[in-house]
């Protein structure tokens, strides 16, 4: 079955997660993180992800905001930035405009003009993630974000990637997933999507039951995997 709906993971995959610590330690409020911003941006996502997972399979679901909240608390208290509520506000102020891959509007508008679907599919809230899209100016080359919120769990539980079939009404191997997490895209392979992992820090592959079908090191090579 050719390829009809293009899906991306949000964070990680569109939007630059290290972007808020990067920018925040550019900035005089919160020079205290500009020799560990890498640290400190690295303990927040794998603890965010951590979270996420534990929660989905404790039954303890709460929102993603809560989740990068906390995430975040731990980073700041592991790196010895805890106690400066200057720089938690800006940093997560800093995650809901969040910085998108440079490549990705052009990507996007190479589907979209080629007839295809395109989506998010995110663990975000929707009103995380429609800030995300409006601060990177892509909601004219985006159908629809879908978030995890509607289902009340987190990926890779299978109701999250249903949400796709469920929205486009298309069938599983029209899907091309896209995602820098190594687990979600394995994930999703599982699930039956065609998928395709970013793999833009070179990381080992996740030791997982299921591979990514195609690695990529950015965005640029979806069009041409979508069939364009
Ligand atoms: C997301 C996280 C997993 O956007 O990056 O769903």
């Amino acid at each position: 079955m050719p390829i009809t709906t293009c899906v991306f993971d949000a964070y990680g995959t569109l939007f630059d997660v290290a972007a808020a610590a990067r920018q925040a330690a550019g900035e005089p409020d919160c020079k205290a993180i500009k020799d560990d911003w890498p640290l400190l941006a690295e303990h927040w996502r794998l603890k965010q992800l951590q979270y996420s997972w534990l929660r989905a399979v404790a039954d303890a679901h709460t929102d993603f905001w809560e989740v990068t909240q906390n995430g975040l608390d731990w980073a700041l208290e592991k790196t010895g930035h805890d106690g400066d509520p200057v720089l938690r506000a800006r940093l997560l102020a800093l995650y809901w405009e969040l910085q998108a891959y440079a490549e990705v509007p052009e990507m996007l508008a190479t589907l979209k003009a080629g007839g295809l679907n395109t989506a998010i599919l995110s663990n975000g809230s929707p009103d995380m993630l429609s800030g995300a899209v409006k601060s990177a100016d892509i909601e004219d080359v985006l159908d629809v974000s879908l978030s995890v919120q509607s289902v009340g769990i987190f990926k890779p539980d299978a109701r999250v990637y249903d949400l796709v079939g469920a929205h486009f009404g298309c069938t599983k191997d029209e899907v091309l997933f896209v995602s820098s997490n190594g687990w979600d895209a394995a994930a999703a392979t599982g699930y039956g999507f065609t998928t395709a992992w970013v793999n833009r820090g070179g990381e080992p592959m996740d030791r997982l039951p299921w591979e990514p079908a195609h690695v990529l090191q950015d965005l640029t090579g979806i069009p041409q995997l979508a069939g364009l």
